[in-house]
């Protein structure tokens, strides 16, 4: 280590971290705006809007890619790098990224979410009918983690009623550091999943259906079909992509508005404010806190030496919370305007799932608020003790007035 550079104690799967990321973002911005950490081998971390910005939108500097390319190894976007395979398209650089996103983007599309918000409610109907009877529900186990999960599967193309093996395997990826047995099973778990998801793609080729893993295996890319490895590739980074992030973001809203009840009799019937309602949410709460990048060329960052082959954690949250773009970062303010936060990344790679995620949400707090409108969260709610990749719950039960079930069609 050479000693030009400015070191922090910085790590984002911490207990310190996770009692308080605000607080170590705070703190590194009065210091210097990017700065080493050496823990999990040393890394760049930066904590201001202008350097996650200028990163980000820099493929060729900060490389997304995973595996040895020429003499350079890449550590794919997490930090520790997890033993899976190269994602596509989140571990690729453009121009080999444009032709995925070009397929991928109307995939996901407002088109496409328009027809699915209707099994949204259908679902989130389904979940609540379970428990509004007994005047009890774990938001978390009972509602923010199944719709996205079954939302997911439902674009994907895979039986929604085994949402529960894949909310307990993403939600066991990020929820546990690399090296525990928790970590360890998710990854067993994702292992059997690929296998799944290779079976329906055999599948799918001679019989297609209308859903996205029918799409990947008949599209072209470059004049050539996908190969069974790239489809199933993909399909795992949906996956991952779109089941724990859309849970934790609703649970932070829930338990936002179990203490600001002011807010919610107008998110009900007022579209424009839980549009506003939503970014603030992604914004203050940064549901995915931070993706890493390899450097390629010695450069420059915030002022500090970067060389070739470090890594660099661009951090979201702290982006979000930079008081040169955002007033009063530290203050939610639910009709906050304009909201340019990093939730969804910045650049080439950003999050084709952002019009899917905010649909979900909307269905789900306003669902909750219609039909347990004064509930109160109850004793037990646990946070993931690690936060610093998806800042979420494991557990949150709450108390309500009981009421009728709705009874959508099976
Ligand atoms: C609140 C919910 C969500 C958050 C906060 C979130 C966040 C992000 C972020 C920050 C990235 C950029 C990665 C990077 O720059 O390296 C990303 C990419 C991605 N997200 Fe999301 N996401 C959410 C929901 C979803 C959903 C619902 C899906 C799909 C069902 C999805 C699928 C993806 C995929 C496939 C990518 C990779 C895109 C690429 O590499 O070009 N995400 N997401």
């Amino acid at each position: 280590m050479t000693t030009d550079r400015p070191v922090i104690e910085f790590d984002h799967l911490s207990a310190r971290y996770a009692a308080d990321p605000l607080e170590v973002y705070r703190e590194m911005r009065e210091r210097c705006p990017v700065a080493w950490t050496d823990a999990h081998d040393g890394f760049w971390v930066t904590s201001t809007y202008s350097s996650v910005f200028a990163a980000s939108r820099d493929d060729e500097t900060y490389s997304s890619k995973k595996g040895r390319h020429g003499d350079l190894d890449h550590t794919g976007v997490v930090i520790p790098s997890e033993p899976t395979l190269r994602l596509l398209p989140i571990e690729v650089d453009p121009p080999e990224l444009r032709p995925f996103r070009k397929v991928m983007n109307p995939a996901f599309g407002p088109k496409v979410v328009a027809r699915l918000v209707p099994e949204f409610e259908r679902l989130a109907a389904w979940c609540l009918d379970q428990v509004i009877e007994s005047g009890e529900i774990d938001f978390v186990e009972d509602l923010a983690s199944p719709v996205p999960a079954m939302a997911t599967l439902l674009l994907v193309g895979l039986p929604v009623e085994d949402w529960p093996r894949h909310s307990r395997a993403f939600h066991g990826l990020v929820a546990n550091a690399p090296g525990t047995p928790e970590h360890a099973e998710a990854l067993e778990l994702i292992h059997g999943i690929a296998g799944t998801v290779l079976t329906e793609i055999a599948d799918r080729r001679p019989h297609p259906r209308d859903d996205l893993l029918t799409m990947l295996t008949q599209v072209e890319i470059d004049g050539r079909r996908l190969e069974d490895h790239e489809v199933g590739s993909i399909i795992t980074t949906t996956l991952g992509g779109g089941i724990d992030t859309t849970t934790a973001l609703i649970a932070n809203a829930l338990v936002y508005l179990d203490e600001h009840p002011e807010h919610r009799a107008r998110l009900v019937t007022d579209d424009a404010f839980m549009s506003s309602f939503c970014e603030e949410m992604l914004r203050y709460f940064s549901p995915v806190q931070g993706f890493a990048r390899t450097v390629t060329k010695d450069t420059e960052l915030g002022g500090c030496p970067l060389r070739r082959g470090d890594r660099v954690f661009l951090s979201w949250a702290a982006a979000n919370h930079d008081p040169e773009v955002f007033d009063e970062p530290e203050q939610i303010i639910p009709d906050r305007f304009p909201n340019r936060h990093t939730s969804f990344g910045i650049g080439s790679h950003r999050c084709v799932g952002s019009t899917l995620a905010r649909a979900e949400f909307a269905v789900v707090v306003r669902e909750v608020l219609r039909r347990m409108p004064d509930y109160t969260l109850a004793d037990g709610a646990v946070r993931y003790s690690n936060v610093g990749t998806v800042n979420g719950w494991h557990r949150l039960p709450a108390r309500f007035t009981p009421g009728e079930p709705a009874r959508p069609e099976a």
